[in-house]
């Protein structure tokens, strides 16, 4: 049985497209169950709708910052199309503790940033500044704390001289389409798991090397 999938965006959504891509490939161990969005103007809602998905959005605004009323009328719409795993694509919003304690270690989000560095916004921005020389994204399980959770699979780029947060972001985002797959791919079929904070099985590792970039 395939594992159903929710996906939550708030924007473009291309890396739910690469999901939606995944999905599609006959030995896909899951399947997309609901693309949801915070915004009803989120470019990735017309996409998924294309691609012959449910796409739905759940608008934050008139919840008037009770966010868990919000979290609530976005819970009940996952039930309901029968998601099991829930993959943030983009998801722009901080969760409170009870979504997160309502889906135990089912949540999985992407990151553009080697965490634990740069978590937050602007991490092209902040990574360049810091001046490091390898950068990348993360696939991590969501806990109460943002961007916080074990790590199920990172992707490496390097940082180039006159890199621009822009030409950095763009490195970085052609490896969150092959990593969000791979880990979503290995966690659906039980290959990759957690006991607790521990990670167990095979987390995904890549590289983009120097000679790609
Ligand atoms: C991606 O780079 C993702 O890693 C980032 O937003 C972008 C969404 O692009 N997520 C975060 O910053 C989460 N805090 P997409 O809508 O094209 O997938």
């Amino acid at each position: 049985m395939k594992r159903r999938i929710g996906i939550l965006i708030s924007g473009r959504g291309s890396n739910m497209e690469a999901l939606i891509r995944a999905a599609a490939e006959p030995e896909a161990p899951f399947e997309i169950a609901l693309v949801l969005a915070n915004n009803p103007e989120a470019g990735g809602l017309e996409k998924a709708r294309a691609a012959g998905l449910r796409a739905e959005s759940v608008d934050h605004r008139p919840f008037k910052g009770d966010r868990e009323a919000h979290e609530r009328a976005l819970d009940a719409k996952l039930r309901e199309a029968g998601a099991e795993i829930l993959a943030f694509a983009g998801y722009m919003r901080l969760l409170t503790p009870w979504f997160v304690e309502a889906w135990p270690d089912a949540i999985l989000n992407i990151h553009p940033a080697l965490l634990p560095s740069f978590k937050g916004l602007h991490t092209h921005e902040r990574a360049l500044e810091a001046g490091v020389l390898w950068h990348g994204c993360t696939v991590h399980l969501v806990r109460p704390a943002m961007d916080e959770g074990p790590i199920l699979g990172q992707a490496a780029v390097p940082a180039l001289p006159g890199d621009t947060a822009e030409s950095l972001g763009a490195r970085v985002l052609a490896q969150e389409h092959r990593l969000y797959p791979e880990v979503l791919r290995r966690f659906a079929s039980g290959r990759l798991s957690v006991q607790g904070e521990r990670v167990l099985g095979e987390p995904v590792v890549l590289r983009a090397d120097l000679a790609e970039s």
